[in-house]
């Protein structure tokens, strides 16, 4: 089975070519054109000029990746239907029901937040195998726009724990970085600063004796925001502390909550997924927790913590394989709107 999927949530423009075949994956064609040096001189990404860079990329992309095979021998159309930035959301689903429609071809909408649930199975060939083995598991999804705590029963079974109630946790690591003018995205800079500092500052932990799964970052980006504003010049190393301070207290509220949803629910594995998935100290804390409980722990590899088309098309393949997934054919396709919240995995409950 071949699979065409298309990923244009945010600030990447992605497209990948699945191939499957008795069961294992593989990608005939993987592309991820970001808009990251575009959006650095803003601090952050501007969704108008995300939108317009996706007008642009989209079509070369198809191009260079089809070539002229155009859509021959493709059996499925997938695209991420949300949730993300509508504008950017609409010009990808545009353009996949425009192919699906013309060329007459399937098309599954796909829920971005599965879909990096999904990046696990592409890294780490022993879940393919035997996914099975490792269900039900705890999935942490820490990303730019999403920070949730889900429980997986199996292949589309999913109950929501807990997700933040302000800020995710990527975003605040992006504004924590924008405070101290360190640069976009300000994740894998703030966590390389950390590094080399201490925990001198001790931040809040948010929500973190709260009985509940939920979590908060908005106050402890404000606790950072003060305590630059008492001091009238920061010098590096302050900047060092200030980064050790606020990773430690990230990651000490996602890997104590995540490993508390551990009492009450019995779970063969836990995954982490998203941006932030990619940070060296989350995935350390979360590997140690894991292996005194003698839980194995699935992370995606590095190029599949971000934003891409692959975790897209591996989901698509999963949702067809186990009759889960929401096939769109001939006029059907027309009803296919952005959709920005959990209707698509809830509705699979
Ligand atoms: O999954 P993603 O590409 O986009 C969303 O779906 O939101 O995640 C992007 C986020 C950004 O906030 C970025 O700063 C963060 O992931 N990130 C990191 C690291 N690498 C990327 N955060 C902490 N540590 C990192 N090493
Ligand atoms: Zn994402």
């Amino acid at each position: 089975m071949r699979i065409l999927a298309l990923e244009s949530s945010c600030d990447e423009t992605a497209l990948t070519l699945l191939k499957t075949s008795k069961g294992s994956l593989s990608l005939e064609k993987d592309q991820v054109y970001s808009q990251v040096n575009i959006h650095k001189k803003y601090g952050g990404v501007i969704p108008e000029i995300a939108a317009r860079q996706h007008v642009q990329t989209i079509i070369p992309l198809l191009e260079e990746s089809l070539g002229r095979r155009k859509l021959k021998n493709i059996d499925y159309l997938a695209v991420t239907s949300g949730p993300g930035l509508i504008t950017s959301l609409l010009l990808g689903i545009t353009t996949v029901k425009t192919l699906a429609y013309s060329n007459n071809l399937p098309l599954i909408p796909i829920n971005h937040i599965e879909g990096h649930i999904y990046s696990n199975w592409l890294s780490h060939k022993e879940l393919v195998k035997n996914s099975k083995k490792y269900f039900p598991s705890l999935i942490l999804i820490i990303s730019g726009g999403h920070t949730e705590l889900i429980l997986m029963k199996g292949h589309g079974k999913y109950q929501l724990l807990g997700q933040t109630v302000d800020d995710a946790v990527g975003e605040a690591f992006d504004k924590v970085a924008k405070m101290m003018n360190l640069g976009y995205p300000g994740g894998p800079i703030v966590s390389q600063l950390a590094e080399k500092g201490n925990d001198e500052y001790n931040f809040p932990r948010p929500m973190l004796k709260e009985n509940n799964y939920d979590f908060s970052f908005s106050g402890l980006k404000t606790a950072v925001l003060y305590s630059l504003e008492k001091k009238k010049r920061i010098n590096k190393r302050d900047k060092e502390n200030i980064c050790h301070s606020f990773q430690e207290a990230a990651k000490e509220v996602l890997i104590k909550k995540t490993l508390k949803a551990l009492n009450s629910y019995k779970v063969n594995s836990i995954m982490i997924a998203g941006g932030v998935a990619a940070n060296k100290q989350i995935r350390e804390g979360l590997i140690e927790g894991c292996h005194k409980r003698s839980l194995p722990l699935f992370a995606p590899k590095l190029k599949y913590t971000g934003d891409n088309a692959a975790m897209i098309a591996t989901a698509a393949y999963y949702n067809i394989k186990n009759k889960k997934a929401r096939i769109l054919k001939g006029k059907q396709i027309f009803n296919l709107i952005p959709n920005s919240n959990w209707q698509l995995i809830k509705n699979k409950l």
